[in-house]
């Protein structure tokens, strides 16, 4: 309960350096002290060697008592000993390498600085070309990037969605959900699919798809030659709708955004016009929602959404 309190240590870092640093001085400068003592009795055995005992007596180099040349080596070497320990240590010694250090340190955290300065103009200037390359993108493909290209169909089992340019159901609930999903909205046809409605539908704006150069369409009904067209004029709607038939769903499958689909619970084999099949490895199903058979259904269904992976 009450453990043992760990004792701090009572001097720091630094200090506990300062301490090593003054030990090393004491003992450098020690030697000195003891070379010194050694060199003096050594010198003055040499030449009692010579002098007293004879040796080497006849020994001269350059006219010179072998135990001078000995003598002047070894006070040459003591006081490179001596300049090493008072002189070049105090230029060179601790305070020199703490400063040499520190100005690598400077010089390094200048480096450092300017990498990181350079990084960041280089990262300002890809973001701002990234910028730039989405605003192009946008000008030259509005569509593209602002809105979402919905199909919207209902379809059997079997992917069958009309015979002899009509509907082969009748599903109310089904024309609600299509009604409330494209009001306000363009939505984007085939001429054949246009002209199996007995008039345009409200709220609506309607662009037809036909290759026929001179086709007559009533007022307000936008007529194009082909597909790119027809998106381009409904650019300002941020989820135009493509509504069939099934060449048109064909051709705009790959660049939809999401389908809408009412996948009716029945297969249709008289049906002449079908839609394309959903590749599952490209979309993904976001939403489902069952409706039974009932008195006004003939056939059970499901609201189905998928959206591109
Ligand atoms: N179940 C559903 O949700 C649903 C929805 C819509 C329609 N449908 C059904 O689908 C059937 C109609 O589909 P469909 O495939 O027969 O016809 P469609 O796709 O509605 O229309 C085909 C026509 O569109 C024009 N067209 C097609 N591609 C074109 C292109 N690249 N450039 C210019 N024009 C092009 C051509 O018109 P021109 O011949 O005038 O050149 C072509 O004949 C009907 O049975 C309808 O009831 C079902």
């Amino acid at each position: 309960m009450f453990g043992k309190k760990k004792s701090t240590p009572q001097i720091d870092k630094e200090q506990l350096a300062l301490i090593k640093y003054a030990e090393k001085r004491i003992k450098q400068k020690k030697r000195v002290y003891i070379h010194f003592v050694i060199f003096l009795i050594g010198a003055v055995f040499l030449i009692l060697a010579n002098t007293v005992l004879g040796i080497g007596k006849d020994v001269t180099i350059a006219g010179l008592n072998w135990f001078v040349i000995a003598i002047v080596i070894w006070l040459a070497f003591f006081i490179y000993h001596f300049i090493s320990v008072f002189i070049t240590h105090k230029f060179m010694g601790k305070d020199w390498e703490d400063q040499q250090r520190e100005s690598l340190v400077a010089k390094q955290q200048e480096r450092i600085d300017k990498l990181t300065q350079q990084f960041l103009k280089e990262e300002t200037e890809i973001a701002k070309s990234k910028a730039y390359n989405l605003a192009q993108e946008t000008k030259a493909h509005p569509q593209k990037k602002k809105s979402e290209l919905t199909i919207i169909v209902a379809a059997g089992e079997n992917n069958a969605i009309g015979k002899d340019n009509d509907l082969i159901w009748h599903l109310s609930d089904d024309l609600k959900r299509f009604k409330s999903l494209t009001n306000g909205h363009h939505i984007i046809m085939g001429r054949k699919t246009f002209e199996s409605f007995p008039k345009p539908l409200p709220n609506r704006t309607h662009i037809v798809i036909t290759r026929q150069e001179a086709y007559k369409a009533p007022d307000g009904v936008i007529v194009v030659n082909n597909l790119e067209d027809a998106l381009d004029a409904a650019r300002s709607d941020a989820q135009p709708f493509i509504i069939g038939g099934g060449e048109i769903y064909k051709q705009s499958i790959a660049i939809a955004d999401k389908i809408e689909i009412t996948r009716v619970h029945h297969e249709f084999p008289n049906a002449d016009t079908f839609f394309p099949k959903i590749d599952l490895t490209k979309w993904h199903e976001v939403y489902a929602k069952f409706h039974p058979k009932d008195d006004k259904h003939a056939y059970a269904f499901t609201f189905l959404t998928y959206i591109k992976h």
